[in-house]
């Protein structure tokens, strides 16, 4: 396996084959815990690993030097998926003085007692010098959390950008063009998707600061590193912060005894015209990790469910509030459900796009236990007006 990204600077960190479940987050391809070792006069560790990978890492650093050689450890994100094993990392390297701004350390001091760690603040702009090399601080607020940065080696034209351009993704080979592009760029925009999205105006801030950079490696903590398709990721990452729509009319569901699921497969039938791509999913047979993925860049929505005890299902309460949370890009949308004996499925459906404040396209569509002839025509209508919004709203960016 290739893991030099540069003359004496590699790839330390742990491949997770196995995971599967990132705080809710459905990693179906593994995941990489990216850590780095820049060997010069002086030599920096930039980030850790998750914690029960301490000693993985560990010894991925040994067999390229002695652990004492160790000057600097760069904690650029304090989420425990990276300085889970910082503790452990630091009582290891018995010279090396951790380097991360004011706000990680506060951070770091929540997760661990940092009373005897050797550590310096710090800030925006400022540099080390590790002789040949130099290690340059940038701050990248909520890409992920308030403290995040990135670290810019300028001699190599490399940027440690954490987060930012990762991907959920396990592999042997450590860098894109070894990896089938599709695939990357997939998991890419899951990544983004259910990571980032609640943060574009903060990715926009980000871009822009890296393209006052000079950078030909990118080096995310996540996934495959960017040697090759650097153009495409960034020009992903401009769209998926721009708010940049498709064509495309997602109906996502969840049915007790297929009456809305009947209303669905109509609403997909109308929604069926040329040029818009429709997508059926079903919240129990489809992850909220893929209909993240999916709303991304969805200009619209048709969220129905069928009424259990007053409410709307379970599982369709649990996608629309994960969806709440990301809070994508403003949708056209309307609820559609079925009722028995009691009502409240779709009209609760209803209350959350309205918290939202999706563009509701018409009231809600329901029908009593199952949709007539006339309530699925008026189904077919419906989803022939929201694909006609999806156009009408993609070409509009
Ligand atoms: Fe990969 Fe925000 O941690």
């Amino acid at each position: 396996m290739e893991t030099s990204l540069r003359p004496n600077i590699d790839w330390v960190g742990f491949v997770d084959w196995n995971v599967r479940d990132f705080h809710s987050y459905d990693t179906f391809r593994g995941a990489t815990y990216n850590a780095y070792l820049v060997r010069d006069e002086k030599t920096a560790l930039i980030d850790t690993v998750k914690a029960p990978y301490a000693s993985n890492l560990l010894a991925n650093i040994r067999e390229l030097t002695d652990l004492s050689s160790v000057d600097y450890v760069v904690c650029n994100h304090a989420e425990p998926d990276h300085a889970g094993a910082l503790g452990e990392v630091l009582k290891r390297l018995p010279n090396a003085t951790l380097l991360c701004n004011q706000k990680c350390f506060d951070t770091l001091s929540m997760y661990f007692d940092t009373s005897d760690w050797k550590y310096e603040i710090v800030a925006e702009g400022d540099t080390r010098s590790l002789g040949s090399r130099t290690l340059a601080f940038v701050n990248t607020p909520m890409v992920h959390w308030p403290e995040s940065m990135m670290t810019y080696v300028p001699e190599e034209k490399l940027l440690f950008s954490m987060d930012g351009f990762g991907q959920h993704y396990a592999s042997s080979h450590r860098f894109d063009d070894e990896n089938p592009l599709d695939v990357v760029m997939a998991e890419a925009k899951t990544y983004y998707a259910n990571i980032v999205t609640p943060y574009g105006k903060q990715v926009h801030c980000t871009l822009d600061k890296a393209s006052g950079l000079d950078i030909e490696m990118i080096a995310p903590s996540h996934g495959v590193i960017w040697r090759s398709h650097i153009p495409e990721i960034i020009s992903a990452y401009r769209d998926w912060s721009n708010g940049k729509l498709a064509p495309k009319v997602l109906v996502i569901y969840d049915s007790m005894w297929e009456s809305t699921g009947a209303m669905g497969e109509a609403i997909v039938r109308g929604a069926t015209i040329d040029g818009v791509d429709v997508r059926l999913m079903h919240v129990r047979r489809t992850t909220l990790t893929e209909i993240a993925a999916e709303a991304l860049d969805c200009p619209a929505i048709a969220f129905g469910s069928a009424t259990l005890n007053r409410n709307m299902m379970p599982m369709a309460s649990a996608a629309l509030t994960y969806l709440k949370g990301l809070n994508p890009p403003k949708k056209a949308t309307f609820a559609f459900g079925s009722y028995g004996w009691g009502i409240g499925g779709p009209e609760e459906v209803a209350k959350v796009l309205e918290a939202m404040k999706w563009d509701m396209i018409r009231p809600v569509l329901k029908t009593k236990y199952r949709p007539t002839p006339e309530i699925l025509a008026e189904c077919e209508q419906a989803g022939l007006e929201l694909a006609r919004k999806a156009l009408a709203m993609a070409e509009a960016i």
